[in-house]
């Protein structure tokens, strides 16, 4: 008699319908794994025949073949070791209930513990597809889980509650769906904790209203960083999708807390400049998440981006304009999602001074040169917002004058988004950096002294492609905030402005 249990799969992001099916039949004791498991897998036939023992249970000394349907999809880890050792029960008689409506998944610990594992959230997705009732999981990933409503959650601690819960001898009640928490994020940071600033302000709204990416210069203790720490505060707030997105890359990844498994507040990653290229783009050896992909639907700060690895910024280029990043190994190309927001912070030269208002530079000229040449043209030309990040004042910073708080700016950024949300509907954009070119001419409509501005911009400095559609994406969000339709010549002033910067310090 061959048994099937039901299992979901999992590779990256994408999950399918796994079944174990297995046969026991006479013959020379043997235990064999089939339908491309990896080495892991093949491990699981020593934890499955001590668990089985270990719970009390006889484990048949006969020949069993169990084939992991379907066969020609590679599977990975540890993580059907549950339906392993449950479909062995059914065939050994010891569960002998009809399971048509279950799927299991987790590893197991020799003594019949259900560990937990990473991917739940994406895999309760697929078991609800594809009709499942109830979800058998370890008891430390149903919180993530319970995020997806309409199928039983199941937490299983150990195989003999799991066999009680089968057989109908004890109840399990489902985990509680989690609630996401939509209350405005608490921050312990605010806007108005930096003085003066006016213009870089200015720039970092206008990047939270579109989603515009930005990088700010200046000499040291200026507030670069402070500035950049600040950006969430102003973000809108997540939508439920976009909750599930990010928590399920954050399932993958194995970092969800279990107290609060929906991610309810836009990421903001910050990875250390020694941060290596597998860590920020994703990688191992079936690739997991990087800190990119992780941000996802948040904020990825490189705070001092010349000290990072010329190699890790270069990776980014590619996943930064498609809002997605493939990661190729020998055992599997997987795709992840990474649609951010970058904002990274940088000192114009080694000293820090270059530029500086009073304070000299000592670093010489070819210095300078270098410094600035570790930045790319191409990674620059993705940056729509280059802002310059002039030293506080003294006036300023001893000003007992509150400035506009995180809140009253949020307030205006929900409103530009609102505009925006109605503009994109039924496009799949999510805001103005985004727009495709299929949708930049229709969606971006221009004054004819706009269009005469721009175009006298674009050969005065001699823009690429690329910077002209940066610009015109900027300048349609510094509309948007203004309240209008059409762009005027004064916004794409305001844009091209935001782009002058690399004129300054790259080609001097
Ligand atoms: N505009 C400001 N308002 C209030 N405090 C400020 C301001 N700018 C700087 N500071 C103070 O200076 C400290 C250093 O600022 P911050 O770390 O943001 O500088 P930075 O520009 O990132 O410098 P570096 O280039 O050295 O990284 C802040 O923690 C804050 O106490
Ligand atoms: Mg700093």
């Amino acid at each position: 008699m061959v048994v099937k249990i039901k299992s979901i799969g999992i590779l990256g992001m994408d999950t399918f319908d796994v079944t174990v099916e297995t046969d026991i039949s006479r013959g020379i004791p043997s235990f064999d794994i089939v339908g491309l498991p990896d080495a892991s897998i093949k491990e699981s036939r020593d934890r499955v025949r001590s668990a089985v023992r270990n719970g009390g249970f006889e484990f048949p000394t006969k020949k069993i073949v169990i084939n992991l349907a379907p066969a020609d999809v590679k599977k990975f880890g540890s993580i059907y070791d549950f339906p392993i050792l449950v479909s062995i029960l059914v065939a050994n008689g010891i569960i002998n209930k009809d399971l048509n409506d279950c799927a299991f998944i987790g590893e197991i610990s020799l003594a019949g513990d259900v560990r937990p594992i990473n991917g739940v959230l994406p895999m309760a997705i697929q078991a609800k597809q594809s009709g499942i009732k109830n979800f058998l999981v370890p008891k430390e990933n149903a919180s993530e889980g319970a995020v997806i409503e309409g199928i039983n959650i199941i937490p299983v601690d150990n195989i003999n509650e799991a066999v009680d819960f089968l057989n109908g001898r004890v109840k399990i009640s489902p985990a509680k769906p989690a609630k996401p928490n939509t209350n405005i994020p608490n921050f312990d940071i605010d806007f108005s904790d930096v003085k003066g600033q006016m213009s870089a302000k200015r720039a970092l709204e206008i990047a939270a209203c579109g989603g515009h990416n930005i990088l700010l210069i200046g000499s040291p203790g200026s507030g670069k960083s402070m500035l950049a720490k600040r950006l969430p505060t102003i973000l809108p707030n997540m939508t439920f999708d976009e909750m599930i997105e990010t928590t399920k890359i954050h399932s993958v990844a194995g970092i969800l807390e279990k107290d609060s498994p929906l991610i309810s507040q836009r990421p903001f990653r910050s990875p250390h400049h020694t941060v290596s290229s597998a860590g920020l783009s994703g990688g191992g050896t079936i690739p997991k998440p990087g800190e990119i992909s992780l941000a996802h639907n948040g904020v990825l700060f490189l705070d001092e981006l010349p000290e990072f690895h010329k190699n890790v910024m270069e990776a980014m280029r590619q996943p930064l304009e498609d809002g997605q990043i493939t990661i190729s190994r020998v055992s599997a190309s997987l795709t992840y999602p990474c649609s951010i927001m970058l904002i990274a912070a940088m000192n114009p030269c080694p000293c820090g001074y270059f530029g500086h208002p009073t304070k000299k530079c000592t670093c010489t000229r070819k210095n300078v040169l270098a410094y600035l040449s570790k930045i790319s043209g191409p990674l620059l030309d993705r940056i729509d917002l280059h802002i310059e990040v002039p030293p506080v004042g003294f006036k300023d910073l001893s000003s007992i004058k509150k400035s506009e708080t995180s809140a009253e700016i949020k307030k205006r950024v929900d409103a530009v988004r609102e505009i925006q949300n109605e503009r994109f509907k039924n496009t799949g954009i999510k805001c103005n950096a985004r727009i495709t070119s299929a949708f930049l001419a229709e969606m971006c409509p221009m004054s004819d002294d706009a269009k005469s501005a721009l175009q006298k911009v674009f050969d005065i400095l001699g823009l690429s492609g690329r910077a002209y559609d940066k610009i015109l994406k900027v300048s349609r969000t510094i509309a948007d905030m203004d309240n209008k339709e059409v762009i005027q010549q004064e916004h794409i002033y305001e844009a091209v402005q935001y782009r002058s910067l690399d004129k300054k310090y790259w080609q001097t």
